[in-house]
């Protein structure tokens, strides 16, 4: 089972990306997690930019949506939002069809930003049917430095959450497939 993990921090230190690696680490045997942490790198969405005059790099990160059994972002809140390069990522994708009905789960690295949560919640049960407001992952990582997450990842309590998660994303996952 493949799953994509999207970070909507393109900081190099990020926690939510922190996060995403933590469960590449972590994943359940038969799952493979691969991050993707560089929205920035995607250009300002326009209309007119989409159809054959997508850009290279936004069809990329496409194709990658398009193989992964399953979605994963984890996203600080900026202003009380959802950060502009994770909204530009997701505009890019909505007249598509590489997300319709793709299983996304949340995860997210902070004790606050509900408010970005919730609109979040909202925006990708839009663009997706397969959105999966129950799987939900909530690390409080605020502040940490890279060293900080590295030695809490590997704490039986936060290792254990992270594995949780997975394992029901994977179940969820494979009972949408198996149609159950
Ligand atoms: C421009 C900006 C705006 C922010 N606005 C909020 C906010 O409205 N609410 C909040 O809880 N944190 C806010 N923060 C703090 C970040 O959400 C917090 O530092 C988060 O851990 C950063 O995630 P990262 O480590 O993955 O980059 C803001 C940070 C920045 C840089």
């Amino acid at each position: 089972m493949k799953l994509l993990a999207i970070s909507g921090s393109a900081r190099q230190d990020s926690t939510n990306t922190a996060l995403l690696m933590a469960m590449k680490r972590l994943a359940p045997v038969g799952a493979d997690v691969s991050v993707f942490h560089r929205l920035d790198t995607l250009p300002v969405f326009s209309p007119d930019l989409e159809g054959e005059r997508t850009p290279v790099v936004v069809m990329a990160l496409l194709e990658e949506i398009a193989k992964a059994d399953g979605i994963i972002i984890s996203s600080p809140e900026y202003v009380r939002a959802i950060p502009g390069g994770l909204k530009n990522a997701i505009d890019w994708m909505v007249s598509r069809y590489e997300i319709m009905g793709k299983p996304i789960a949340l995860a997210h690295a902070s004790h606050r930003g509900d408010e970005m949560l919730a609109s979040l919640r909202v925006v990708l049960g839009t663009v997706s049917d397969g959105f999966l407001p129950h799987v939900f992952l909530r690390l409080p990582l605020v502040g940490k430095s890279v060293q900080e997450m590295a030695l809490l990842m590997r704490e039986p309590d936060y290792a254990s959450q992270i594995t949780r998660f997975l394992s029901d994303l994977v179940a969820t996952i494979e009972s949408t497939q198996k149609g159950v």
